[in-house]
């Protein structure tokens, strides 16, 4: 046994596999897809919108796509984030209250959004997000997950801000080193 066994067990949700493909097709077409599932080692995966997946599969086809388009793996999981934000928020809509900009959205994440995923998916572990008030116009989310996946949480961040049309209201400093289990995201808003 290693320290790694457990890791290689890790499931997520299928949505964020189902996800995983219209981003990789949005980018690479059916046969970038094919191509690198096969590149993964994981030939024509089915991936269903409602059981559990591999965590490793996902790092696997990410990697296969880093490799090939010559984009970090960071960066690649960054898009990712920003990439399946609208289809997230069209398959929780009825957690998002229709008041709530991107602000509101990262302070109600933990209780309302991913607290619904864990109450309809009971096998599902989404990463601890506890994010703070700094003031009016600044937010700090501290990221905990084994998962290592921070830079989805920094693209989700800014997927959210596209979506309510925010962009160039709110600006994302990383306050720690990105590839840990627990990251520091200063969010600052001008509004
Ligand atoms: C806005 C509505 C959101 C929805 C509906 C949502 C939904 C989900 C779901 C279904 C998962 C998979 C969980 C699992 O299989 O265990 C997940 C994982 C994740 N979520 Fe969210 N999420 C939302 C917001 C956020 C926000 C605001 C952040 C970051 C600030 C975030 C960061 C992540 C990350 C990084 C993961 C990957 C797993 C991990 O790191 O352990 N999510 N989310």
């Amino acid at each position: 046994m290693t320290v790694t066994d457990g890791e290689e067990f890790d499931k997520m949700h299928g949505s964020m596999f189902v996800l995983l493909r219209r981003f990789i097709e949005h980018d690479y077409g059916y046969s970038g897809w094919a191509n690198l599932t096969e590149a993964a080692g994981i030939p024509n995966p089915s991936y269903q919108m409602l059981d559990m997946y591999p965590t490793s599969e996902l790092f696997a086809i990410l990697r296969a796509a880093s490799s090939i388009s010559g984009t970090s793996e960071y960066e690649l999981l960054e898009k990712y984030g920003e990439f399946l934000v609208p289809d997230l928020l069209l398959v929780y809509k009825k957690y998002v209250k229709p008041e709530w900009r991107t602000y509101e959205m990262l302070l109600h994440t933990e209780t309302a959004m991913h607290g619904a995923v864990k109450l309809e998916h009971d096998r599902t572990t989404p990463p601890k997000l506890l994010v703070t008030k700094k003031g009016p116009s600044q937010l700090i989310v501290d990221y905990h997950s084994h998962r290592k996946m921070a830079g989805m949480a920094v693209g989700i961040i800014k997927g959210i801000a596209k979506y309510y049309q925010e962009s160039d209201k709110v600006t994302i400093t990383m306050l720690t080193p990105t590839n840990a289990e627990r990251v520091q995201i200063k969010v600052e808003f001008e509004y």
